[in-house]
């Protein structure tokens, strides 16, 4: 038998082959669908590294919402106007549901640069058309079929600090308050936690029930490897798999990567031992390397790029206070320089005091480089 096409996808945002060790977010979003309003889970805040998945799991809660006959808003914060577009994306929805037509998905990218307006209604109209009044619209309308909507925000780190106060506010008052059905699941970088979600003005985001997405476990990993190998026609033995599971870290699009590449390796055929691990592996770290460290680091001041390599000198996480001694600076000054290299996906915090590479293959790079 040979082997069909190259099964995995190493692209962001477009779904896995196999969507492996993710049930229970999923899960916790479809009960929280089915229960209403007052479930916690109603509004949840996915947060995960780049990569991690999160834009994948935002799609898993459309596609549920749409199972039910949800209508949904699917927003990406990286757009301006953010508020201006969930508006819009409203009013969309509530003239195709004055014309009868069936729920579906209203994406950024779909009212974008259209301005849409909503005045065919007499017995509905709204004075001035804002971000409240279009909201609460439609969710009277959902609610009046006994169904729901569900509003998605990609990349929530992204977002202005007026437009995130305009949109808690108003979400806040529609589903707490008002107990109406417009359910909540926003995806963010962990860094939100130091940013947005540190103000006062955001009690609706910190009060979004959390799902914070850790690397997968070694036997997820090695499921979502295995299993759309075989599926595609194809074998890995196990000490190959082993091989890619190591390499991964557990980290979802690196895993895409190393499929991809290994896979690569074992064709026409697709019987993959250790040797194609290996090379796949290498061939991966290399277009992680060219596609994504080395345009970091070539986007970096001087002095972002003398804190990693002080950050290079560890074997594992870092402490801020000794890359602080090697870079001859203060703490604070430090600081600053840690969350601009946080904001560009170079490092993430570890934990208290510590901050990481975002990917391994910098440190094994700078070292190379010495
Ligand atoms: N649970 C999973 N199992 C296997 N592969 C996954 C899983 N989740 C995501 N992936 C794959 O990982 C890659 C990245 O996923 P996604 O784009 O959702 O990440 P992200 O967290 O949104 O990243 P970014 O922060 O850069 O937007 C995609 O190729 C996707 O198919
Ligand atoms: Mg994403």
């Amino acid at each position: 038998m040979t082997a069909a096409d190259n099964p995995f996808l190493p692209t962001f945002g477009t779904s896995p082959p196999m969507l492996a060790g993710r049930d229970d977010v999923v899960a916790r979003f479809e009960h929280a669908f089915a229960r209403g309003p007052q479930h916690p889970d109603y509004t949840m805040l996915i947060t995960g590294v780049r990569g991690s998945g999160k834009t994948v799991l935002l799609n898993e809660a459309e596609d549920a919402a749409l199972r039910l006959g949800w209508r949904v808003i699917s927003m990406s914060a990286s757009v301006r106007d953010l508020c201006r577009l969930v508006t819009n994306a409203a009013l969309q929805h509530l003239r195709e549901a004055d014309n009868g037509e069936p729920s579906r998905r209203v994406s950024s990218v779909s009212v974008m640069g259209v301005g849409v307006e909503w005045n065919e209604r007499p017995a509905t109209q709204i004075a001035e058309v804002d971000l409240r009044s279009a909201l609460t619209a439609l969710a009277a309308n959902v609610a009046a079929d006994s169904t729901g909507l569900l509003l998605t925000v990609d990349e929530l780190q992204a977002v202005s600090q007026s437009e995130a106060t305009e949109l808690a506010v108003t979400v806040q008052h529609i589903t707490r308050r008002e107990l109406l059905p417009v359910a909540f699941v926003g995806a963010a970088l962990p860094e939100i936690d130091e940013t947005l979600l540190v103000d006062r003005g955001m009690t609706f985001f910190q009060r979004c029930a959390r799902a914070r997405l850790t690397p997968l476990l070694p036997d997820d990993t090695a499921a979502a490897l295995r299993q759309p190998i075989q599926q595609a026609g194809g074998r890995i033995d196990d000490v190959a798999l082993g091989h890619l599971v190591g390499a991964s870290g557990g980290h979802p699009f690196t895993i895409q990567l190393l499929g991809y590449h290994t896979w690569e390796m074992a064709t026409p055929g697709a019987r993959i031992i250790a040797t194609h691990a290996a090379a796949g592996a290498m061939e991966a770290d290399h277009v992680l390397l060219e596609q994504i460290v080395k345009p970091i680091w070539s986007g970096l001041s001087d002095m972002d790029r003398s804190f990693l390599w002080a950050m290079s000198l560890d074997e594992a996480d870092s402490e801020m206070s000794l890359i602080a001694e090697r870079i001859e600076r203060s703490p604070n000054y430090a600081q600053t320089y840690r969350r601009r290299l946080i904001d560009v996906g170079a490092i993430e915090p570890a934990g208290r005091g510590k901050v990481r590479f975002g990917y391994p293959q910098m440190r094994s790079w700078l070292r190379s480089q010495r």
